[in-house]
């Protein structure tokens, strides 16, 4: 199937914050001191945070996209709503896994060691089942919505994440997109949401970007 990049593609914004948040959690499973419990407890954070967006992510995909999809042809969400279940079981088995870390009173080393590895495994299925989506489930999405109605599905999205789980994404989103797409999304959060909000993006935003990176998005916004 053709790619028709000009059109709206659902998965961009959440697939590239995900991809970064992975990377990001797996390096970090891989550099933590499982004996070190500030460490640790770094780690459990960032791991309780970056499991809960894609807890959330699945649950958009489910509700929305895939649901919409399935009311144009019957069976056609089975494949990635079975693909969620699975993603679902592996992260609640290494959620178990971190916790049953936690409770080690000698040495941690071998678990932190297995902790990684299973990590990396959930982390390479995922970048698969993210590329599966792009290539396979969006080109079906084109092919029976128009743009608005693509548009108004990301809407429909958009509109059930809290304002502090949209500061979570904006953390991992903003450094894994181009000014472009952040300029488009800070606009659109300018126009619709309390100044206050719009203020914490722009501060989550500078937080995660490199001072000049900032500086010139600044200088394109004003
Ligand atoms: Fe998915």
């Amino acid at each position: 199937m053709e790619r028709q990049t000009l059109r709206p593609q659902i998965y961009e914004v959440p697939h590239k914050a995900i991809r970064n948040a992975l990377s990001q959690l797996t390096m970090m499973s891989g550099y933590t001191d499982y004996n070190d419990s500030q460490e640790l407890e770094k780690l459990q954070n960032s791991f309780k945070e970056i499991f809960g967006m894609l807890d959330v992510h699945a649950a958009h995909e489910n509700n929305v996209t895939l649901k919409h999809l399935e009311s144009k042809i019957g069976g056609s969400s089975r494949h990635d709503m079975e693909d969620h279940e699975k993603i679902e079981a592996d992260m609640r088995s290494l959620e178990k896994l971190f916790s049953g870390i936690t409770e080690i009173n000698g040495d941690r080393t071998a678990a932190g060691i297995e902790f990684y590895e299973k990590l990396s495994e959930f982390h390479a299925n995922y970048l698969l089942h993210m590329l599966e989506e792009e290539q396979v489930t969006q080109p079906l999405v084109w092919n029976n919505f128009n743009d608005e109605e693509i548009l108004q599905q990301e809407t429909e999205i958009r509109s059930a994440i809290p304002p502090g789980e949209m500061l979570i994404w904006c953390k991992y989103l903003m450094p894994a997109i181009g000014d472009e797409l952040r300029i488009h999304m800070l606009s659109g959060i300018k126009a619709n949401a309390p100044s206050e909000f719009y203020d914490s993006i722009l501060k989550v935003t500078e937080s995660v970007l490199s001072k000049e990176s900032f500086g010139n998005l600044k200088a394109k916004l004003n």
